[in-house]
């Protein structure tokens, strides 16, 4: 038997819901199991890049990847082990930019492995292993309900996502610079601890960012982007980060920009008016320090994971 999952990018964070908020993106993996006769490890693991192979050369295919271990974790869950497995993933998010590449092709290989199993594990199982093996839940959580999530990881490993309204006419123009950042290197230069004040800034505009979609409010909406707990540690690994913000600040049309996830992309929530030119200001910025970059302007993905074959 085969199975392929369809998954969603996602950017997680949106400012100021750091490790809690994330939305997904109509840009997709796609993971393919089979359980089959192979020789040797029992494992077989194949990477195609749409955008460029290079980018995935260095990826484990061995017991270490993380879809395998992922999918360990779910036979494991029913008191099994996996014997003999084909992975095959296509990617077509591009790696280490802030998309999501990651926790899309764990949701990917465990929902494949589900249904190969005969579908032991629920949502909340889906969510608390992906999120296990993820680290935290902002990316796992779109990728497997689409749409704009707010999710949280209890002490016990479980993790309660809700799904949030989000208006049809904003979009996100995502900016995805030629160059990669690790999720591990931006994480390693966020502070153990943060000021109090720090703190109470980001659970305020959490808190308005909930009311902002719920009632598409646009002014709410853009105070509430803000973020004190980890863009501002950020913002000397991505080149022009502040200068984009900078020059996006009043710019018509534009409701916030953010890091996307743990960078380098850089996401410009808009309302869908002069998207010609909030392009143009972020490719001008980074054209003016040589870097490079590919910019789309999309809806947010209402659908999370699907199974396509
Ligand atoms: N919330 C995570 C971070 C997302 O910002 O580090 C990265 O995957």
């Amino acid at each position: 038997m085969k199975v392929t999952v369809q998954t969603p990018a996602t950017i997680a964070n949106l400012g100021c819901g750091f490790d809690c908020l994330g939305l997904a993106l109509p840009v997709y993996n796609s993971i393919t199991l089979e359980e089959t006769v192979l020789p040797g490890s029992g494992i077989e693991i194949n990477i195609i890049d749409e955008h460029n192979q290079d980018n995935v050369e260095n990826i484990p295919r061995d017991k270490s990847n993380i879809v395998y271990k992922a999918i360990e974790l779910l036979y494991n869950y029913i008191g099994q082990s996996p014997n003999e497995l084909k992975i095959s993933i296509k990617t077509g998010i591009p790696v280490a930019r802030g998309l999501g590449s990651s926790a899309s092709v764990i949701v990917g290989g465990l929902i494949a492995a589900n249904e190969l199993l005969g579908q032991p594990a629920d949502e909340a199982v889906l969510l608390s292993i992906a999120t296990e093996i993820e680290g935290h839940p902002d990316n796992i959580a779109p990728a497997i309900l689409g749409g704009v999530v707010l999710s949280d990881w209890e002490d016990d490993g479980s993790v309660v996502s809700k799904k949030l309204p989000w208006p049809e006419d904003w979009l996100i123009t995502i900016c995805i610079p030629d160059f990669e950042l690790s999720t591990g290197i931006s994480r390693s230069v966020l502070p153990a601890e943060v000021p109090m004040k720090d703190a109470v800034y980001n659970l305020r505009h959490s808190a308005m960012f909930i009311q902002a979609v719920h009632t598409k409010d646009e002014e709410l909406l853009k105070l509430s982007l803000k973020d004190k707990l980890h863009q501002p540690y950020r913002t000397k690994l991505v080149p022009g980060l502040s200068q984009i913000m900078e020059n996006l600040k009043h710019t018509e049309g534009v409701l916030g920009c953010v890091l996307a996830g743990a960078g380098p992309s850089v996401a410009v929530i808009q309302n869908g008016t002069n998207t010609d030119n909030i392009k143009e200001i972020v490719s001008s910025t980074w054209n003016d320090m040589n870097v490079n970059a590919q910019i789309y302007t999309l809806p947010v993905e209402g659908e999370g994971a699907k199974i396509i074959i």
